[in-house]
């Protein structure tokens, strides 16, 4: 079986979490999109939700699946956020960002009662940081937001490369929200956590790809079969 197959397989599964009336958070990536097509096809037979776009490439996708959409600004909460993910550790910790859309993922899910992670199990790994963390930051002092990203991860017990993400133009990526990436290549991450509170206050990083409690549930599809992963404290616990 295909690693393609196996994410459309995980995105199946989660589909089983969707109930009709719900309010749903539309991750991005090539495995949500699995997600966002086989929603689709429910939505056509019937199912009535309504979802909220974590990237302009998901909207696309939605809208052409006639996904009814909607916004944060029109909703109080979401029921449910379904959403992929360039790593998973035990905890149900994630990097995400790998498709530079980290910010509207990370406002979506913090707006979600829940958030199902679905993914091949090539993304489960023991401890985070082998996949370049996506640190989202504002262009204009740069040099000045890479030294200070720069001594978070040395007060965290991490280092490693950091380069600007570059676009297929060869120019630096620009986000949906207009802003550039770092990606961080650590190797591992002794305390995600840690690092996640100390990236959150650096002025200039918009955001970063720690994803830290948010998870509830990671369905991770391999040979096997598929995995589903409970984290069983409560969620939103980022600090
Ligand atoms: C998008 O910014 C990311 O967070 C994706 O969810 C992540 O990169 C996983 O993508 P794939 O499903 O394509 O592996």
């Amino acid at each position: 079986m295909t690693l393609d197959e196996l994410k459309r397989q995980a995105a199946a599964r989660a589909l089983e979490y969707v109930q009709d009336g719900m309010k749903l958070g539309l991750g991005t990536g090539s495995t949500a999109r699995h997600f966002v097509e086989l929603l689709g096809e429910r939505v056509r037979d019937g199912l009535k939700v309504v979802g909220v776009p974590t990237s302009e490439a998901t909207r696309a996708d939605a809208e052409r699946c006639r996904i009814p959409l909607t916004t944060l600004d029109d909703l109080d909460r979401l029921d449910l956020t379904v959403d992929g993910a360039d790593e998973i550790d035990p905890d149900l910790n994630l990097i995400k960002g790998g498709g530079g859309a980290l910010l509207r993922e990370k406002i979506v899910a913090a707006a979600s009662e829940r958030m199902i992670v679905i993914a091949d199990e090539t993304k489960w790994v023991a401890r985070l940081g082998r996949f370049p963390l996506p640190i989202e930051v504002i262009p204009f002092g740069l040099a000045a937001t890479r030294r200070a990203i720069a001594e978070a991860f040395e007060k965290a017990g991490a280092s490693g490369q950091m380069v600007v993400r570059k676009g297929p133009d060869g120019h630096a990526f620009v986000t949906d929200g207009g802003h550039w990436i770092f990606d961080a290549d650590l190797g591992q991450i002794p305390d995600a956590a840690h690092l996640a509170r100390l990236l959150n206050p650096i002025p200039g990083v918009v955001e970063h790809g720690l994803f830290i409690g948010m998870a509830s549930v990671a369905m991770l599809a391999g040979a096997q079969g598929i995995r589903v992963v409970e984290r069983p404290s409560s969620r939103n616990q980022e600090s």
